[in-house]
């Protein structure tokens, strides 16, 4: 593999044993993969934050990183963490823990990555534009970088994406070339999307994204899909389609016909599989483990909220009171816009709490709630698999019915 002088030197320890590290990381990655040479990369978002996944050896693996003297030489934003670092003992967080995850966030300050804490950190100041190369982690915000806004990374481990915004590079190979971002497979959407209302989106796409992926052999390497029969998708609904599919296909990039923008530079592949109504209701059916009156626990924000669903949430809450545990997530820039604009305030007066910075997924909940009611397929994918809870999907406004029951 060609590697520049700098990039020599970095993995000779001309810059520092975290440096060395990080690029000795990157070429056994490279090796593996093939890749001819290292590509800069624009930003990085880094997981692999939350104490409850990392534990002690995760902890002490970036604490020694941090030590050997490792910087963030590009921007670098950091992914949901376990707890709302403002606001943990409200939300049930022991101080053990609490003490444990404020380490991890210390760690990586000390490397200049940003505690942003969010999985959508398109949201919040880490906006790549079409074309530029990235390491991201964190397979929704990777699938929405490749595909809605037309980047390049591959799906990242935290210790590859932290490798790299500590060198500034990552291997090239994979989605950062033009032949692995060609589709081959059609997926033609027949069941009438477009009749969906504007607040049954996050539902409904996460829907699409679970009956793809149901489609799809077991694969190591998914296809990359071409998506026609959609005129339109909001923000939120493509938010919710990305971390869908991610999950359940392990997609890292789509095109969408009309939407997307390299999907008109490509041709349709000749293989092609339907999804109608059948394979929607299917994927919705499948996601319920729960009855209405087994939940017990209600969350919305899987991807994290964006302020126009907050603000959604502020009209249906307004002047009413939750009956049910109800967390709302999202990124704290999005929560200070919240505050500002009045919503939070009547949000919370409803006795639904804000869980900033973490959210139903990564938070250490396992075993204090038995069903989750949400609006969001990969939340019910990892609600069951990680903290084995049951589920019931509805869409947003219907969610936030639950609660009020
Ligand atoms: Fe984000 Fe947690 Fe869902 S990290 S995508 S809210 S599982």
């Amino acid at each position: 593999m060609f590697l520049t002088a700098e990039e020599q030197d970095m993995l000779a320890g001309g810059q520092g044993k975290a440096t060395r590290k990080a690029m000795q990381i990157l070429v056994a990655l490279g090796t593996i993969y093939g890749a001819e040479r290292m590509l800069p990369v624009t930003s990085v978002q880094v997981a692999g934050v939350s104490y409850d996944n990392l534990g002690e050896p995760g902890l002490q693996f970036l604490q020694e990183m941090a030590e050997g003297g490792g910087q963030a030489r590009v921007l670098t934003t950091l992914n949901p963490a376990g707890m709302d670092v403002d606001a943990w003992e409200t939300l049930g967080i022991s101080p053990e823990f609490a003490s444990s995850q404020r380490r991890v966030l210390d760690a990586f300050a000390h490397m200049g990555v940003l505690t942003t804490c969010t999985c959508t950190p398109y949201l919040v100041g880490n906006l790549p534009h079409f074309g530029q190369h990235l390491a991201w982690a964190e397979s929704s915000a990777v699938c929405f970088a490749n595909s809605v806004i037309g980047a390049r990374t591959n799906r990242e481990g935290g210790p590859s994406a932290l490798a790299s915004a500590l060198t500034g590079c990552t291997p090239a190979y994979g989605f950062h070339l033009d032949r692995s971002r060609q589709p081959s497979l059609c997926v033609e959407v027949t069941a009438g999307l477009e009749a969906c209302g504007e607040w049954e989106e996050s539902l409904v796409f996460g829907a699409l994204g679970k009956a793809i992926g149901d489609r799809l052999p077991e694969s190591a390497h998914p296809p990359v899909t071409f998506i026609r029969g959609l005129s339109r998708v909001s923000l939120e609904g493509l938010k919710a389609f990305c971390a869908s599919l991610a999950t359940y296909a392990g997609a890292a990039l789509f095109h969408m016909e009309g939407i997307t923008p390299e999907a008109g530079s490509l041709k349709p592949p000749a293989a092609v599989i339907q999804i109608g109504e059948r394979e929607l209701n299917l994927a919705l059916d499948s996601m319920t483990s729960a009855a209405a009156e087994e939940v017990d626990f209600v969350s919305l924000g899987c991807p994290h909220l964006t302020i126009r669903e907050i603000a959604r949430l502020a009209e249906l809450l307004a002047g009413k009171r939750v009956k049910k545990e109800f967390w709302i997530t999202t990124a704290r820039p999005t929560k200070f816009l919240a505050d500002r604009m009045g919503l939070s305030r009547i949000i919370e007066d409803s006795g639904a709490r804000f869980a900033v910075d973490t959210c139903c997924v990564v938070a250490p909940i396992q075993g204090r709630f038995h069903a989750l009611a949400t609006d969001s397929a990969k939340a019910c994918y990892y609600a069951g698999a990680k903290n084995g809870f049951k589920t019931l999907v509805k869409s947003f406004d219907d969610v936030v019915r639950e609660a009020l029951q």
